[in-house]
């Protein structure tokens, strides 16, 4: 058995396909390499799709295994396989400024969503949000706060439809961005 929490399942039936069983739950140390993998197939995809930016560096194990140490990962799975993961931590990234979120006393910061582009427009993506949600609010933590891309390749109008609301839209060295969050009391 591995060390994750009991976790949280639903089940998603994909437009004429058959059915899925999505289970997430907190990233374990030997989740690292496939959780960098797909990282690094999400940047590959987007360079892709919308030419090399950003969004096009490979993610190594190294640094998720980082990640995973000292902060909340949490997973998507499809049985064994990792389908989607995004990442919170209590500290505040360099590009977000705090001045244009609401001010609450426990903010949480949302890093490095993603789901695998085969596994895209299925569902992962809100469930893995949803699950961020409880996460956050069990910590306990009174926000959300992220920001994307202000880009084709951005996936603001996802977190719009996710339920997050926009509130800002600045240039961090010289990348636009749109910063975005959702209140948990
Ligand atoms: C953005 C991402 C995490 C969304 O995950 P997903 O599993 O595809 O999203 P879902 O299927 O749960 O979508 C939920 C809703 O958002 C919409 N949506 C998803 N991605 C979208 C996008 N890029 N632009 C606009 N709408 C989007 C879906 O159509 C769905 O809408 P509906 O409820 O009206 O049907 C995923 O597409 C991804 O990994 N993209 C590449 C990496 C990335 O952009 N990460 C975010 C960095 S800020």
């Amino acid at each position: 058995m591995k060390p994750h929490d009991a976790g949280w399942s639903a089940v998603r039936e994909p437009h004429g396909g058959a059915t899925v069983r999505i289970s997430v739950d907190t990233a374990a140390a030997e989740d690292a390499a496939p959780i960098a993998a797909l990282q690094t197939r999400v940047a590959d995809d987007l360079t892709r799709r919308y030419g090399p930016g950003h969004w096009s560096a490979p993610v190594t194990e190294s640094s998720v295994a980082r990640a995973i140490a000292t902060s909340r990962v949490i997973v998507a799975r499809d049985g064994e396989v990792v389908a989607g993961t995004l990442r919170l931590v209590t500290k505040k990234p360099w590009a977000i400024d705090p001045a244009y979120f609401v001010h609450v006393r426990r903010p949480l910061y949302l890093l490095s969503m993603a789901v695998d582009p085969s596994r895209q427009r299925n569902g992962i993506g809100r469930m893995l949000l949803s699950v961020a949600a409880v996460v956050a609010r069990a910590w306990p933590a009174d926000a959300i706060r992220l920001d994307a891309y202000d880009s084709e390749a951005g996936a603001g109008p996802f977190y719009s439809k996710c339920g997050y609301r926009e509130v800002g839209r600045v240039s961090y060295r010289a990348v636009p961005l749109v910063y975005y969050e959702m209140l948990l009391s």
